[in-house]
């Protein structure tokens, strides 16, 4: 495994990293313990979770800590190999102070998340979305009181775009905070609108971590046009994290499968190897069911896409849009 550094963190994490938003459903807690090991044995080193991740259970409000609970499991005897992410903002109960980023919030958020994952420190603690009611200066010095604490190593951020990351950076270096180290947001083949924010992140010594890599396994080859989902596959068992399976999508990904077949790779690889090539990546946040998947996204690390094809991805998956340069054209 060919280790990427995280950003101007200073820690080494290997390019794919396991997600675990489905723990607790569709993965069973003794397979998800299974897939975190052999995850760990095939070299991966960086496991990402949230507060409210509870697999396909999870409603906006609910409890979460199913996930965080599994991963403390399964990492008790080899905490010390991991790089751990997890996150704080979204909703953990229906009472105004279960969200968002106050300081009250993330104190109790950062204690029930280390008790969760029997562990002393997170590594990487993440602000999963922007909290538009909490000024950032607050946001970021509670941040700053847990890292004081030996609770959280260093901070992250998620579904933030250039500006807001850009304002987290002016501020933590006004008030004399932790810097992000490290931007998951939403980047895969099909969902390319945060594209021009990597320059930013490149500038910035900010790792990308994007999430959904494989667009929730549009992206591995096994839906087709007019046929049925596969039976254990997520559009079959949980549509509405699903995009609609139309014609328009289908257009793109007959065109994606037609040249992952020209290099002879799977259609996952590809995608995956494609994203690992995009600017200021460090490593790919990747949802897995079955070992295989995961060891589907590690070979990925040895294909090669050839410039050609970029040039050819880039016409089948349009950038959001175009800086007109009417200087150098
Ligand atoms: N920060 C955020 O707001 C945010 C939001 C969403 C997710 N995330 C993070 O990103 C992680 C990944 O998200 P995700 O699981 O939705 O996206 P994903 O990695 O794009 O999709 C993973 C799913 O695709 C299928 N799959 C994976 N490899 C496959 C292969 N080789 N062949 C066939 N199918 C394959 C599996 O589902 P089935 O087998 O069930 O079809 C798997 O669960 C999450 O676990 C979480 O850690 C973060």
């Amino acid at each position: 495994m060919q280790y990427r550094t995280l950003g101007a963190s200073g820690l080494l994490v290997s390019p794919i990293c396991l997600g675990t938003m489905t723990f607790g459903e569709p993965v069973a807690e003794a397979d998800a313990i299974r897939l975190v090991h052999g995850a760990l044995d095939l070299g991966i080193n960086f496991v990402d979770s949230a507060n409210v991740y509870e697999g396909y259970r999870r409603y906006l409000g609910s409890a979460g800590g199913v996930a965080e609970e599994i991963v403390g499991k399964a990492l008790k005897d080899r905490r010390d190999n991991v790089v751990l992410a997890t996150k704080v903002c979204a909703p953990v109960g229906p009472g105004p102070q279960d969200r968002g980023l106050s300081a009250s919030h993330i104190l109790r958020e950062v204690d029930r998340s280390l008790r969760r994952l029997q562990t002393d420190y997170i590594d990487l603690y993440i602000v999963h979305w922007p909290d538009r009611h909490t000024p950032l200066e607050t946001t970021l010095a509670a941040l700053d009181k847990c890292a004081e604490q030996g609770k959280v190593r260093y901070i992250g951020a998620s579904n933030h775009n250039a500006a807001q990351l850009c304002e987290m950076l002016w501020i933590a270096d006004r008030q004399g905070s932790s810097r992000v180290v490290s931007s998951q947001i939403p980047y895969s083949l099909l969902r390319r609108e945060f594209h021009h924010d990597l320059t930013f992140c490149d500038r910035h010594t900010i790792g990308v971590t994007p999430y959904q890599p494989l667009q929730g396994g549009l992206l591995t080859g096994k839906y087709r046009r007019n046929e049925q989902p596969p039976g254990d596959s997520r559009a079959a068992e949980k549509p509405d994290w699903m995009w609609a399976l139309d014609d328009a999508l289908f257009d793109r990904l007959e065109v994606l499968d037609g040249l992952a077949k020209e290099l002879d790779v799977p259609s996952a690889q590809y995608a995956l190897a494609w994203t690992l090539r995009q600017t200021a990546m460090s490593s790919l946040v990747v949802g897995a069911k079955r070992h295989e998947q995961i060891a589907d996204a590690v070979n990925s690390l040895q294909v090669r896409l050839p410039d050609e094809h970029l040039v050819r991805l880039d016409e089948a998956c349009p950038l959001p849009w175009h800086q007109p340069d009417p200087i150098r054209g």
